[in-house]
């Protein structure tokens, strides 16, 4: 076996010294958070890239992964439905189409608290950079589209922890419909919004709906103050766009 040398050892810490360190900035929860956790311990960043289906969250996520992890960073991923505890179960519901509104939500509730927990929270305590394919945002534009009580909401996700940043990419809606069906050859039942009877037609019922989720969103941003970015610029500037505000979250500025 190879013993390290004095050289190789300076030649990796000269290595790294470039990695800018992530400049550890206080954090808070919106509201009561989770008990018995001590936000001066989470020394890792939240992002967040928010938007609605195919604006690009999982091109420009994937391609700052690639990014943050070769400049040295350690990321972790979440998402929506992605918890261990529900995620099945809650695929299923929406699949039978059987809740109530106000237990649908309940269950993204759970969803996002199992991930908030056991995933977003230990990996800031880490220093990770945590970057999540959407969040309350979303779950809460769902709601108040669908007449849901927007106190009770607050009040409910008063738990999720404030990120660092919220970039929304906003797409119209005519431009979305291209990229959903480029992608998957057909509409989602749930994201064309067919449960509220905008329209008989998909094609129309989703526009009506996108355009709705739009327009809570950029009301939703008056309140939380997050940052909406052009997704309808090309990928590439999109990226470098992302990189750009990214580095400032990195450096606490
Ligand atoms: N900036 C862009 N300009 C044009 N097309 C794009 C852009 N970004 C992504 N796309 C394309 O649009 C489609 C949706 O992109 P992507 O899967 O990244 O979106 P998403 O928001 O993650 O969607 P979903 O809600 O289905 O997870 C893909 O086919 C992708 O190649
Ligand atoms: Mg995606």
């Amino acid at each position: 076996m190879p013993r390290r040398t004095a050289k190789s050892t300076a030649s990796k810490s000269t290595a790294f010294s470039s990695v800018l360190v992530p400049k550890v900035t206080s954090k808070r929860f919106y509201g009561h958070g989770l008990p018995r956790c001590d936000v001066h311990a989470l020394n890792g960043k939240l992002v967040v890239v928010e938007g609605a289906d195919g604006s690009g969250r999982s091109t420009q996520i994937a391609r700052l992964v690639e990014w943050l992890e070769a400049c040295g960073h350690h990321t972790v991923q979440v998402g929506l439905k992605r918890s261990t505890l529900v995620s099945e179960e809650l695929e299923l519901a929406q699949q039978g189409n059987i809740l109530s509104r106000t237990t649908l939500s309940l269950f993204y509730a759970t969803d996002f608290a199992d991930q908030l927990e056991n995933t977003i929270l230990p990996a800031l305590r880490s220093g990770s950079i945590v970057l999540a394919d959407r969040y309350i945002y979303t779950l809460m534009a769902r709601d108040l589209v669908r007449g849901m009580d927007e106190s009770w909401l607050r009040n409910l996700y008063g738990i999720a922890l404030e990120p660092d940043a919220v970039f929304y990419l906003e797409v119209r809606p005519e431009m979305l419909v291209q990229r959903v069906c480029a992608k998957n050859q057909a509409l989602d039942y749930w994201e064309s919004g067919l449960d509220l009877g905008l329209s008989r037609d998909m094609f129309d019922s989703f526009l009506k709906y996108q355009g709705l989720m739009r327009d809570t969103f950029r009301r939703l941003q008056r309140v939380y103050g997050f940052q909406i970015v052009d997704g309808q610029q090309a990928p590439n500037a999109l990226s470098e766009d992302l990189k750009r505000k990214m580095e400032h979250v990195l450096r606490g500025s």
